[in-house]
C-alpha cells in the first residue's frame, strides 16, 4: 500500500519537471523563431535595429514595468513598429511573454 503510493508520488513529481521543462523550452523556441530577429538572442537587440526600429532591451526599465498582459498585448496587437506577430496561440504568447521576461533579468 504505501509503495504504490509512494510511487504515484514520484510519478507526479516526474509530470510536473517535465511540464516545466516543456514550458520552458517553448516559451524559447518561439522566441527564437518570432522575436530574436529584432530582439537579440538575449533581449539585448543588435545596435542597428535598436536604432532604426527603436527597440528597447528585455532589462531595459520603461519594459521591466510593462506587465504580462501589456506585452501580450503588444505581441497580439503590435506596439509603434512592432507588427502583431501572426500565427502564435494564446498559450504560446503567454510562455514567450514569460521568457522575454526572464531574458530581462539577466
Ligand atoms: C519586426 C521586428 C520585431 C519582432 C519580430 C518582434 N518585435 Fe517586439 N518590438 C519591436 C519594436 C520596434 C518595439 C518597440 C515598439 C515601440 O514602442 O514603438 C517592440 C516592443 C516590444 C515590447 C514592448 C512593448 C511596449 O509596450 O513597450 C515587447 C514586450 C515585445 N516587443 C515583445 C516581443 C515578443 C515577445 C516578440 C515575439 C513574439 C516580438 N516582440 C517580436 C520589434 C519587433
Amino acid at each position: 500500500m504505501m509503495k504504490s503510493i509512494r510511487s504515484k508520488v514520484v510519478l507526479a513529481a516526474a509530470f510536473a519537471v517535465a511540464g516545466a521543462m516543456c514550458f520552458a523550452q517553448s516559451g524559447e523556441a518561439v522566441y527564437k523563431a518570432h522575436c530574436q530577429s529584432c530582439h537579440g538572442a538575449t533581449g539585448v537587440p543588435n545596435p542597428g535595429i535598436a536604432k532604426i526600429l527603436g527597440v528597447k532591451p528585455a532589462s531595459d526599465p520603461s519594459i521591466k514595468s510593462l506587465s504580462e498582459a501589456q506585452m501580450a498585448a503588444a505581441v497580439k496587437n503590435g506596439k509603434g513598429k512592432m507588427k502583431p506577430v501572426a500565427g502564435l496561440s494564446d498559450a504560446q504568447v503567454k510562455e514567450v511573454v514569460a521568457y522575454f521576461r526572464e531574458l530581462g533579468k539577466k
